[in-house]
């Protein structure tokens, strides 16, 4: 472990573990990506994967918007993909321009089960990721904590098994009811490989000895597709596995000699999950742009953090109904200076000006350090 300046900006990890703070901290979901001109410089030709197995490509393109956003964003999320786990696994994923993911042999029957790696080597495999957040976490100097992320089992599986995006998900469903038990023996294997790799990622950003007590680092796990289940299949096919990451990961990272790290759990579409995810284990439950703050912070009932959620779409709006929303957010959060995480309710799009993402970022420090509004 090599010694990293201390940290300048804690704002999110004290809010995360629910500290009172001066104003709500803010990043965003895909932050580093398709809307900077940066981004497409910096990846150029070169393949999405081949830049994420890049640590000094992987560590450029992470400090991005942090740099062109300086003093707004409070966190940093290092530049990798939720597929990356599939392919230690053993499966083939490509990035295909314009389209996405796609898998040329995805698992369409359970003993397709057979062709993955039983014992994931996550160091051998994923070495890439840990080297790329060494290297970005000495590269931020402690300007703000970097996030490491992981895909959630569902998701994982879902992607595995439908070979990419979907719009029916007609093979993943296929699975869930015609293969019960087959689906959670894959999502057993997925989450078994996630919390070996989220302790790594923890290590591998971890401070120098003296200072491994210091909490520097925030997991989250990515259920992109928690929508795509019934409220009662949730509890079956996902809910039981991000509770065991949450239970197991402070044991393995701890196990390996490091202080365990804030978790945020972010499940799309599960609005109906709420009041389950609030008591899952995690620190930090990301909502997604259906959930009205306001609601969502009575439900929660100061459980948990909450991080979200202003539709990403609103950044194509004028510059006036970005603060409105960016007001109706924080307002309906409370003011957010307790328990609140500014993000958007999903992935920024490519599409949107950067600019108007600056806009954003304004406004949320502007309103959230209001102290008025409480
Ligand atoms: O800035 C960040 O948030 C860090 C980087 C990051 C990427 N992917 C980079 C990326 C993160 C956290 C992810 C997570 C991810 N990847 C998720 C979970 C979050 C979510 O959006 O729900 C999912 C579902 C994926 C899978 C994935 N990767 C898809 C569906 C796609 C293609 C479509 C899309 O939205 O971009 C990707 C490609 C991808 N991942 C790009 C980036 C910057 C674009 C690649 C390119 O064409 O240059």
């Amino acid at each position: 472990m090599t010694d990293f300046p201390p940290m300048q900006n804690d704002l999110l990890l004290r809010a995360a573990r629910g500290e009172q703070v001066e104003r709500p901290p803010m990043w965003v979901m895909r932050q580093a990506g398709r809307y900077l001109p940066e981004y497409h410089e910096a990846k150029g030709k070169n393949d999405f994967f081949a830049v994420c197995r890049n640590p000094e490509l992987a560590c450029t393109i992470t400090l991005q918007p942090v740099l062109r956003y300086r003093n707004l964003l409070d966190a940093a999320i290092i530049f990798s993909d939720i597929l990356v786990i599939p392919q230690a696994m053993g499966m083939t994923v490509e990035m295909i321009e314009h389209k996405g993911p796609s898998f040329p042999e995805p698992l369409r029957k359970p003993s397709d089960l057979e062709k993955l790696n039983p014992k994931v080597d996550v160091k051998k495999e994923l070495g890439y990721v840990f080297d790329a957040i060494s290297l970005t976490r000495r590269k931020l100097e402690g300007m703000v904590p970097l996030i490491g992320f992981s895909g959630a089992p569902w998701t994982l599986m879902s992607y595995m098994i439908e070979g990419g995006g979907s719009k029916m998900f007609i093979h993943v469903k296929t699975w869930v009811f015609k293969y019960p038990e087959e689906s959670k023996r894959l999502l057993q294997m997925i989450t078994d490989v996630v919390v070996e790799y989220c302790a790594e990622q923890v290590v591998a950003g971890a401070q120098g000895w003296a200072l491994t007590m210091r909490l520097n680092q925030l997991i989250q796990i990515f259920d992109s597709w928690a929508g795509e289940l019934s409220p009662s299949d949730f509890k079956i096919f996902s809910l039981p596995y991000l509770r065991q990451i949450s239970q197991r990961l402070p044991e393995a990272i701890k196990a390996r000699g490091c202080e365990p790290v804030p978790m945020t759990v972010f499940a799309k579409g599960a609005w109906y999950a709420l009041d389950d995810l609030c008591d899952s284990g995690y620190n930090v439950v990301g909502l997604d742009w259906l959930h009205d703050p306001a609601e969502a912070a009575k439900i929660a009932n100061g459980r948990v953090t909450l991080q979200g959620n202003m539709d990403p779409g609103a950044l194509y709006g004028t510059r006036e109904t970005i603060t409105k929303e960016v007001e109706r957010m924080i307002g309906g959060f409370g003011g957010g200076k307790k328990g609140y995480i500014v993000n958007l309710g999903h992935g920024i799009t490519p599409l949107v000006d950067p600019e108007d993402m600056r806009w954003f970022l304004e406004e949320v420090k502007r309103v959230g350090s209001q102290t008025a509004s409480g």
